[in-house]
């Protein structure tokens, strides 16, 4: 077995375990995942049975798509990734989000439970009661030249710098809206393709009201589509999605390894992914 750099050419098989796994991920969703990061395969006689991905969001990283080939686990494959993760990774504060498989594996390897994230989501959105904006906020979508400064607002709420992300979404995503508190920027959140439909995320902003509208006005227009939102499980956004009809599917844990961020006036509301957080 061998650890090598993750190409394009590894993507096609890396797909393949995702869907072994009944994870959502499509194609394209591996290719944009790997487009913003880093990743290692780990390859036996030319097959792909192991993957790992990361994102050095500045002095923060995400760690995510950990995953060995059914018949290859209890070998110590899984490690062995994370070890040379690890390695990579020296230096930076990690995050990642670990399902019930991955858990152990990571508190051996010195990362700490912090919280959990809730998957929210709905086969068929149903029409429900929306948030509207208040007199003194305002809702548009994002232009070009903010880019930057909608980066800076981010990395206040989880301390990761994501340039690449942020024109990732602006370039190819589906939306990409901003929200004004009295003509000030205070928040925004993206919606876009992934797995079955449409994800909602990142939702960074100052209160829950505020999410609320966000995703309100992002939602309006799916109902009858796939939605997932993945959300902090402490920041009361999900109580209120589960009343939209968006169910809670699954709750990964959030780990850490180093020192968290403490955010400063906005947070996630909602995560890009559990992968890339
Ligand atoms: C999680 C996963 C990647 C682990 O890979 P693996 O190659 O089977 O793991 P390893 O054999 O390297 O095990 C590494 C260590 O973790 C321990 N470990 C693995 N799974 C564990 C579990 N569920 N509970 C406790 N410890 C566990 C092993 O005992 C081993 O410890 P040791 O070296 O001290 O004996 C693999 O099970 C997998 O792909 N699962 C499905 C996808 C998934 O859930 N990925 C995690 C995403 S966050």
């Amino acid at each position: 077995m061998n650890i090598v750099t993750m190409n394009e050419q590894h993507l096609d098989a890396a797909y393949a375990l995702t869907q072994r796994l009944h994870w959502p991920h499509r194609r394209e969703d591996w290719r944009q995942a790997l487009a913003l990061g880093e990743g290692l395969a780990a390859v036996e006689n030319g097959e792909l049975i192991g993957t790992t991905l990361y994102w050095r969001w500045g002095d923060y990283a995400s760690i995510g798509l950990v995953i060995v080939a059914d018949e290859a686990q209890g070998k110590g494959i899984g490690k062995q990734l994370m070890q040379t993760v690890l390695a990579a990774l020296e230096g930076h504060q990690l995050r990642l989000h670990a399902t019930e498989m991955g858990k152990g594996l990571y508190e051996k390897l010195g990362f700490v439970a912090t919280g959990k994230i809730a998957q929210h989501q709905s086969r068929e959105l149903a029409p429900g009661e929306r948030v509207p904006p208040q007199a003194s906020q305002s809702l548009r979508p994002a232009r070009r030249e903010e880019l930057t400064a909608l980066g800076e607002l981010e990395s206040r709420a989880h301390g990761q710098r994501r340039p690449t992300l942020i024109a990732e979404l602006f370039a190819n995503g589906d939306r990409f809206l901003v929200l004004e508190e009295q003509d000030q920027t205070a928040g925004f959140a993206c919606l876009r393709r992934f797995g079955h439909g449409f994800a909602i995320g990142p939702i960074i902003c100052g209160d829950l009201q505020q999410a609320k509208v966000l995703v309100s006005e992002l939602l309006a227009g799916l109902e009858g589509a796939f939605v997932r939102i993945d959300t902090d499980s402490a920041c009361g956004l999900g109580d209120w999605l589960a009343t939209l009809g968006m169910a809670q599917v699954d709750m990964p844990v959030t780990m850490h390894k180093g020192k968290p961020w403490q955010p400063q006036g906005v947070r996630a509301f909602g995560l890009m992914s559990q992968a890339m957080a």
